[in-house]
């Protein structure tokens, strides 16, 4: 793929050239009826519809959700600022969960849930499977407990959990009362809880005393006990209540009788009659913090109403979601009904709109599995597949990398024949990994759908529709209805087809996101202001921070970020982020982070540091120490995800004249293209390398 290093705001190229394209399969997999979208026909003309006229189009697709009372606009559109649904009353919880209840599904299965340990029940993994109506009592329960704690509509709640079914309880109750939940991964470190929670002002966290993560167990109360502890003697912020779901039993239990209670207990408090919210359509249903281009977290805010209803449709049209099957006998080509299986954690959007939100709408079985894809061998994912039949099945490149890497031998042990649509997100997939994608787990019979998206654009964005768009290794081919994609230029002109740009969504779609927690110049600046058309001082485009293509046949072809950011396995990092955790260290003055192609993480983290006089290293072994230190700092500040995969000592970092860092300088050193001379000695003068390179460039 293209490496950032051929993006530049001033000239994007692409490198990849790709010819095969694959047809979307003739007709449906024999567990699949029919094809929600059956011919180009019939999306061109639901495109521009729903361009052309967003009002009829998302009028009548809303409608198949439930309002307590109607809307009285569609659209209401005011750069930088959209209302959808504006004035219409609905709740999501009762879309996900009570809708189904109240249609006569309360005993389908709404949510199957596998644990990681192998042999927890009789020598077989744990399976716990929640039927609607089983979901109502305890999402209802949950969220009445959370209402007795004091939770009131529109206060923030703190969720930091395992992949157990509970979390799903916990973001459905929190929908259920109109209090904006803000799941943080379980794989950040409290420092990462310490600044959400600050930024949200958040009183109450609902945590576990760990997860199971490849046979170990991650402290998560603990995090949770020192963020707590951080949050009250440095900042003065009071967490008044954390409460602790037992997965696992940890022993002894770090508890703190003033703060904690237990999930079941909440449970207990709370009536299961816990009504829904008739919540305004622009309520917020959630905070979800991601990295920007500074070293603080941006809360992204989505709403109800519009969210819903994307999420609602996509799920629908790019899984093919289907309900209602008819459950015949399992045979040769027969399938009972579906079973759709995201990989993803809740903690990060992936989860949140396609474990939870948009699957649920559809009345579609979601499946949770709680651990690791090589636990305990490499072939877990694939058993999972076969033990209990998953049709849509949806995971990231990154994922895709490690199961090549890991054989052929792993999958081929399992029947993968239930699979249906096979789905892709969080980074542009390289052909290769796309073409085992599509034989060796596909069998080069399902449709593979390269979903393009983000945090900010809650649902995809562009992306085929499996039963129509003709698929090409490494594109996310063409948008999703309602979405007006282009490839542009500064000046916000539509540049030809093949020519590298800056991707740009030029009209509003209802999942958009509604601004930046706290931070309206900050969402202003990031996504509002890179198109300079004419003049206006708030760009009529949103400006999603990648660079792209357009081919000759109007597919889209992602090139990777223009901005500081990173997408490390599909999970974005700001360079400024991982460099302030570096600076944070006693031992590093300065620091530059960028990105290094890595065989499995697609992008990896390369460090360059200059070192306080004290803190140089004797020897090699004292350097081999320090950088260990170093990377064990940034897991702490952030997270595991953030260690740097290459951490280097310089005595000056490349600058221009005008002081800039030589980013595109320390890339090329980073992928090994730029000779380094004395490489082996613990401190390198990049400086000099940057003097030749600027008097080549002068
Ligand atoms: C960034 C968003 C959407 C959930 C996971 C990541 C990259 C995402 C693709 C894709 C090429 C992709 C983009 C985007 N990205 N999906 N199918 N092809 N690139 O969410 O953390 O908000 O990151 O991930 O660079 O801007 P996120």
């Amino acid at each position: 793929m293209a490496s950032n290093d051929q993006l530049s705001a001033t000239g994007i190229e692409s490198t990849l050239e790709e010819h095969r394209v694959f047809a979307p399969p003739a007709t449906p997999h024999a567990g699949t009826p029919t094809w929600h979208v059956a011919s180009m026909e019939s999306y061109t003309k639901l495109h521009s519809e729903s361009i052309n006229d967003p009002e009829t189009f998302y009028g009548r697709v809303a409608k198949e959700l439930h309002w307590f009372s109607p809307w009285s606009k569609v659209l209401d559109w005011k750069a930088p600022d959209a209302k959808w649904f504006v004035g219409g009353k609905t709740n999501l919880c009762y879309n996900c969960v009570d809708r189904h209840v109240e249609d006569g599904h309360g005993d389908d299965i709404a949510l199957v849930w596998e644990g990681e340990p192998a042999d927890e029940d009789k020598g077989k993994p744990k399976i716990c499977a929640f039927t609607y109506a089983q979901l109502q009592r305890r999402v209802a329960k949950f969220a009445g407990g959370l209402e007795s704690l004091g939770v009131r509509k529109g206060e923030v709640v703190t969720i930091y959990m395992g992949m157990v079914p509970e979390l799903a309880v916990a973001v459905l109750a929190c929908a259920r009362i109109g209090a904006p939940h803000s799941v943080i991964f379980g794989g950040f470190s409290s420092q990462a809880i310490v600044d959400r929670v600050l930024d949200a002002d958040s009183r109450v966290i609902i945590t576990c005393d760990g997860a199971w993560r490849r046979g170990k167990i991650v402290p998560l109360k603990e995090s949770v006990d020192a963020a707590c502890e951080t949050l009250e003697n440095d900042h003065d912020h009071r967490v008044d209540q954390v409460v602790m779901f037992k997965r696992i039993g940890v022993d002894p239990m770090p508890w703190n009788d003033e703060r904690d209670v237990y999930f079941r207990d909440v449970e207990e408090m709370g009536d299961q009659e816990t009504p829904c919210e008739q919540l305004d359509s622009e309520d917020m249903l959630f905070l979800l913090y991601t990295s920007g281009s500074t070293g603080k977290p941006k809360g992204i805010v989505h709403t109800t109403g519009g969210y819903m209803v994307h999420t609602y449709l996509t799920s629908k049209y790019v899984f093919n979601l289907i309900p209602d099957l008819e459950e015949p006998s399992r045979g040769e080509d027969s399938f009972a009904g579906q079973l759709f299986w995201c990989t993803a954690d809740i903690g990060w959007i992936t989860g949140h709109s396609y474990i939870v939100y948009g699957i649920m709408t559809n009345r579609v079985p979601t499946l949770m599995y709680e651990g690791a894809p090589n636990f305990p061998d490499e072939g877990r994912f694939w058993d999972i597949v076969d033990r209990h039949k998953v049709t849509q099945f949806y995971t990231a490149p990154t994922a895709i990398r490690a199961f090549m890497k890991w054989g052929d031998e792993h999958p081929n042990k399992y029947d993968l024949s239930s699979l249906q649509v096979l789905g892709t997100v969080g980074e542009p997939i390289n052909p290769e990994a796309w073409m085992w994608y599509r034989s060796v787990i596909g069998k080069d019979r399902c449709p593979i759908v390269d979903t393009w998206w983000q945090t900010e654009t809650g649902g995809h964005m562009l992306t085929p529709l499996p039963g129509v768009t003709p698929t090409k290794p490494g594109s996310c081919t063409l948008p999703f209805f309602g979405v007006d994609a282009a490839i542009l230029d500064e000046k916000g002109n539509e540049l030809p087809r093949n020519a590298g740009g800056l991707l740009a969504i030029r009209k509003p779609w209802p999942s958009m996101l509604r601004g930046i927690h706290g931070d309206r110049d900050r969402y202003i600046d990031t996504y509002w202001s890179k198109f300079d058309v004419d003049g206006a001082k708030i760009s009529p485009y949103y400006f999603p921070g990648d660079g792209a293509r357009q081919d000759a046949d109007g597919n889209f072809w992602i090139m990777g970020r223009v901005d500081d950011v990173i997408n490390v396995s599909g999970h974005r990092l700001g360079t400024m982020e991982v460099e302030s955790a570096l600076v944070s260290h006693d031992a590093v003055v300065e620091a530059a982070v960028v990105g290094m192609p890595h065989e499995i993480k697609g992008t990896g983290i390369a460090a360059f540091c200059t070192l306080a006089p004290n803190h140089a290293p004797a020897d090699s072994a004292a350097a081999e120490k320090l950088k260990a230190d170093l990377a064990a700092h940034v897991a702490k500040e952030i997270g595991a995800i953030a260690k740097p995969d290459q951490i280097r000592f310089t005595d000056a970092l490349p600058k221009t004249r005008s002081g800039k860092i030589m980013r595109r300088l320390l890339r090329s050193i980073a992928e090994g293209q730029t000779e380094i001379a004395q490489d082996t000695t613990t401190l390198e003068d990049y400086s000099v390398l940057a003097k030749l390179r600027e008097s080549d460039e002068g």
